[in-house]
């Protein structure tokens, strides 16, 4: 994140790739990792001293193609949000709260139906309980419902599947930012980030290494995304612009 001096971002939210080999179905758990402290790293860099990171993640059956064919972690669960929270703390953050994200009440063979949100903050900061003096009672809450809002397609017909709820967005952006504060979204995806920090009126920049996703993450900022999956906050804060 070159294009980011030190100390210049308020908030960083990542929903982190299951993979760091995206050429590659089989990849290594431990060189993930590594990747991942690598990226924390960098995140720990360009945030203010009071900045936050947020980090949505699910977690996921543990598999042998998540360990170069080493069965011998096949079926088990992967705490993902737990390594997540190790390596944070290797490279300077501590986590000062978490909150679960329940996506659906559905039953998911598949895929577990939520995930976790884990708040960090630089090592030598205070520590704080975020939303404790809010008044915002939704941010407040330990367990947040937020059913659909994660697939997004772009003009074409190409449907993206992973994205965050965009109201986990609005929330963390209302909490830990003010107006032009910078938010930054290492791995950007379908562009929730971008999308919700430009309604809001904050400055952002976010980082894709999938050149597919670049007409989605477009459109999830200018339109025609927009008018769909973004409305209800779209709206909230058009309605704060005009009674100002
Ligand atoms: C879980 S998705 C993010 C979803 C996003 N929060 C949203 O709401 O749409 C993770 C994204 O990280 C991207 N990614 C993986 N490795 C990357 C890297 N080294 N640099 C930038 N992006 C990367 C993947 O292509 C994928 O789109």
């Amino acid at each position: 994140m070159q294009e980011v001096d030190n100390q210049t971002a308020k908030l960083v939210i990542i929903s982190p790739p299951l993979t760091n080999n995206t050429q590659d179905k089989v990849f290594d758990k431990k060189e993930y990792l590594v990747f991942l402290e690598k990226v924390l790293s960098e995140v720990n860099r360009i945030l203010l001293p009071d900045g936050i990171l947020v980090s949505v993640n699910t977690d996921l059956r543990d598999h042998s193609h998540y360990n170069k064919g080493n069965t011998c972690f096949n079926g088990t669960v992967w705490f993902k949000h737990n390594d997540l929270r190790l390596e944070a703390e290797k490279v300077g953050f501590k986590c000062i709260d978490y909150k679960i994200w329940v996506k659906s009440l559905n039953v998911n063979v598949y895929r577990y139906n939520f995930a976790h949100i884990l708040f960090f903050s630089k090592k030598n900061q205070k520590p704080f309980r975020p939303g404790f003096t809010s008044r915002d009672h939704k941010f407040k809450t330990d367990v947040w419902i937020m059913q659909g809002g994660t697939q997004r397609i772009d003009s074409t017909g190409f449907r993206f599947r992973n994205a965050i709820h965009p109201e986990i967005v609005e929330r963390c952006i209302k909490e830990f930012t003010q107006p032009e504060d910078l938010v930054v979204s290492p791995f950007t995806g379908s562009g929730t980030i971008l999308a919700i920090a430009e309604i809001m009126g904050r400055s952002w920049i976010g980082y894709e290494i999938d050149k597919k996703l670049q007409r989605l993450i477009i459109e999830s900022i200018y339109g025609p995304v927009h008018p769909r999956i973004y409305q209800d906050i779209l709206t909230r804060y058009k309605k704060k612009d005009s009674s100002n």
